[in-house]
């Protein structure tokens, strides 16, 4: 059993699409022992609160460095033994700090197929740019921005006659069926990080 925490700043749907695939058995030697959200308003947290899992609010404002944030984030990660960190919608840039901690131990998912349309607004960025295909990246997290090395990627075909809306909620299903398997595959040991590459054993 390996023991993650999934980080979110928002609605939370990846965290539930997460939570989802832990209740069917379809991810499996997964327990979720922490949700970390930096914003106390975030839905992720009913959600959280609803399964029964453990939350905290660490809010940045409160601390006057970074890195006395993380080391806050840190100290409740380590009192529940966590193994994994899953970002899922956390908007902010993971510093040295949680980066030492949990070097190679950290993942993200990402609604544009990396590096196109890296940032805040993927999906927005990609229909605007009026990409053909853009899709679904889950990578491990590295020290620059939207870069570590890339895990899975699903590319997902932008319609004649799509509109933001449909092309967000076609790119969150796969979100929701790309994150579960990424992190099956790291909980399974199958993850091996040879520079930029990942191969699947
Ligand atoms: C997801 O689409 C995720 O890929 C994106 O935020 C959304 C969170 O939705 N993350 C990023 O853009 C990170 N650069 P959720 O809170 O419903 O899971």
């Amino acid at each position: 059993m390996i023991k993650i925490s999934v980080f979110c700043s928002g609605n939370g749907t990846n965290l539930q699409a997460i939570i989802n695939a832990i209740k069917s058995k379809k991810l499996k030697s997964v327990k979720i022992a922490l949700v970390v959200s930096d914003n106390p308003s975030a839905y992720a947290l009913v959600r959280a609160k609803k399964a029964g899992i453990k939350t905290v609010v660490v809010e940045p404002l409160k601390f006057s460095t970074k890195s006395g944030f993380e080391k806050e984030i840190i100290k409740h990660l380590k009192k529940e033994k966590v193994q994994l960190i899953v970002l899922s919608g956390f908007m902010r840039i993971v510093g040295k700090d949680i980066l030492s901690e949990y070097k190679n131990r950290i993942l993200n998912i990402h609604p544009a197929l990396l590096p196109s349309f890296k940032g805040a607004h993927g999906i927005k960025d990609a229909f605007d740019y009026g990409a053909k295909v853009t899709g679904v990246t889950v990578h491990f997290v590295d020290e620059r921005t939207d870069h570590g090395p890339i895990i899975l990627q699903e590319a997902v075909p932008v319609k004649k006659d799509d509109t933001l809306k449909s092309l967000e909620e076609r790119i969150h299903k796969v979100e929701h069926k790309l994150y579960y398997k990424a992190i099956q595959l790291f909980a399974s040991g199958r993850l091996k990080i040879a520079g930029r590459e990942v191969e699947i054993i």
